[in-house]
């Protein structure tokens, strides 16, 4: 297959993006790259919450965190708040990922397997699928190999956990409903947003484009039948399929629901602004706010003190001033963005309460907001649309490798696959690199380096499982100096043989499981069956 080229991505799509939640989509030359098919390291990762509005994730709100939570394996996310908060009040909310199967899973997949169970859990819809079609069309795979390994990754899921009985397992190429929602998303892309996002260019394989339009019909799968909050756990580099799956979301919506304060439109930095300045207004008793004009409204926002932008106080400062004495009054806003005539009909007719009817908007005065969200998203269900939530996501970090440097399946030192021998797994630990000292008594002076050990990593993402304690001693022990790496790999090389050991047998069982899927695993397809290439975890 061709090469395809992947230039660094600054994260910006071309499409309406203001309601996403992603405030500085600023490209530069220095950016970090998020490259979906590129070698995934990342050397900053707090530089994705400046550069890519990825927020940082706090684990304290989540209840029952997990320990990859706990440990801040899991360091960031968009909007995993409405997954949380569905969690709380028991309201339905759902999980999916998926995999390349480029290789055998290794223990890097083992962190999302076990996001993917620990969601499933906490009582989410969850769904786990196998990327085929990027594995053929981007990685070059054979459909042998990919039916081999497809089997391997099912099969270590199941082991681990997941419960295919209330979740659902699939195949990116098998699946029917999945490809005609990927065409309905295919009709609202460009080339132009492809080239943006991932800098394909004319050599990219047309496959490779479908594969992505299939991977955001993935991200949104969960919501064919009910909308509800979703969350994707990956790694950062999928980031620009997770922004793109948002996108997409948003822009296939009938309405849009916002907040208003007169006739005219504002964009958000204005709105916010406009909302303080309102909120400031309404606390004060020498103003009447029932009474206020757009023009005393402007005189008000110059001596109001907010920390917003010169260029946002001047357009709103020029909006209200040019609305004179238009009376000011907050309302909800429904725009309509891509309703039918029935569904726009329908919406005006169900909102109680005073109501305004335009061209393309409504503006109501008696509801909340989250009601209007809400009437929005069922009148079109209603009307033939998806009504989708914007999708959320959390993102862990990459293993370090066990060699140092990255973590990749073409280093077989570099990483431990979940179906290596035992005993090998042992052996890989014991000749990790450590962040420890050159001699003993160095390490016993000085300390050693946890937080650049690839041995410790191992404990706080894997083998301490839950046990806090287990994590929190082999730190401390490692950080003071009370504990040397000779024995400290052997304790992790002893916990991965049995880990291996255990997880093999389970692997076992779990091929009556599989047996019992609707999964075809020996596809009959012909193709081109290329070479692996380095993949990164
Ligand atoms: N692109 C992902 C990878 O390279 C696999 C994938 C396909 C995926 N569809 C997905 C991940 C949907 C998350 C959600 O591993
Ligand atoms: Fe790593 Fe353990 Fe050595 Fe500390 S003592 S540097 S955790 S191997």
């Amino acid at each position: 297959m061709s090469e395809d080229t992947h230039p660094q991505t600054d994260g910006g799509t071309d499409t309406e993006s203001s309601d996403n939640g992603d405030p500085d989509r600023t490209g530069g030359s220095d950016d970090v790259a998020l490259d979906p098919w590129g070698s995934s390291t990342i050397d900053d990762y707090p530089k994705l919450f400046e550069q890519f509005g990825i927020e940082e994730f706090d684990e304290s709100e989540v209840p029952n965190a997990h320990f990859l939570m706990r440990r801040g394996a899991i360091f960031g996310h968009r909007e995993y708040d409405r997954v949380r908060e569905a969690m709380a009040n028991d309201e339905p909310f759902a999980a999916l990922s998926g995999f390349m199967p480029t290789g055998d899973p290794h223990i890097g997949h083992k962190l999302v397997f076990d996001e993917l169970i620990w969601h499933q859990q906490q009582g989410g819809e969850v769904y786990g699928l196998i990327a085929d079609m990027e594995a053929h069309s981007a990685r070059g795979m054979s459909w042998d190999d990919i039916d081999e390994h497809a089997r391997s990754y099912l099969l270590s899921l199941l082991a681990l956990g997941f419960d295919a009985e209330e979740g659902e397992l699939y195949r990116q190429s098998d699946n029917r409903v999945l490809q005609d929602l990927a065409f309905e998303i295919g009709s609202t892309t460009n080339f132009s947003e492809f080239e943006a996002i991932y800098g394909f260019g004319g050599e990219t394989n047309v496959s490779h484009m479908q594969s992505v339009v299939t991977q955001l019909a993935d991200i949104l799968y969960p919501q064919l039948d009910e909308p509800m909050p979703t969350v994707i756990p990956v790694g950062p580099d999928q980031d620009p399929h997770v922004r793109f799956a948002r996108d997409a979301a948003t822009r296939m919506r009938y309405f849009k629901v916002t907040e208003a304060f007169a006739s005219f439109e504002l964009n958000a930095d204005e709105r916010a602004l406009f909302r303080a300045l309102y909120d400031a207004l309404a606390a004060d008793d020498t103003v009447e706010t029932d009474d206020l004009r757009c023009e005393d409204a402007a005189e008000h926002l110059q001596a109001f003190d907010a920390d917003a932008d010169e260029a946002t106080r001047a357009s709103l400062a020029r909006k209200l001033e040019n609305a004179g004495k238009e009376p000011i009054r907050p309302r909800v806003r429904f725009l309509d963005r891509n309703a039918n005539e029935a569904a726009f009909d329908a919406l005006a007719e169900r909102i109680s309460g005073e109501k305004r009817r335009y061209d393309a908007h409504i503006d109501t005065f008696d509801l909340s907001p989250e009601a209007a969200d809400e009437l929005a998203r069922e009148v079109e269900i209603d009307h033939d649309g998806y009504g989708f939530h914007t999708p959320s996501s959390i993102y862990h970090r990459f293993m370090t490798g066990l060699t140092g440097g990255k973590m990749s399946s073409s280093i077989p030192a570099s990483h431990i696959s979940l179906l290596d021998d035992p005993e090998d797994g042992h052996d890989k630990v014991m000749s990790a690199t450590t962040g420890g000292r050159t001699t003993a008594e160095e390490q016993r002076e000085l300390g050693g380096e946890p937080d650049e050990c690839p041995v410790y990593e191992l404990y706080a993402y894997l083998l301490a499982e839950d046990d806090d304690e287990l994590a929190a001693r082999v730190y401390e022990e490692c950080a003071d100096g009370d504990r040397l790496c000779g024995g400290c790999k052997e304790q992790a090389a002893t916990l991965m043989k049995e880990f291996l050991a255990d997880h093999q047998e389970k692997r076992e069982e779990a091929e009556a499981m599989l047996e019992e899927l609707d999964i075809d695993l020996s596809s009959d397809r012909r193709g081109l069956g290329g070479e692996d290439e380095d993949e990164a975890v």
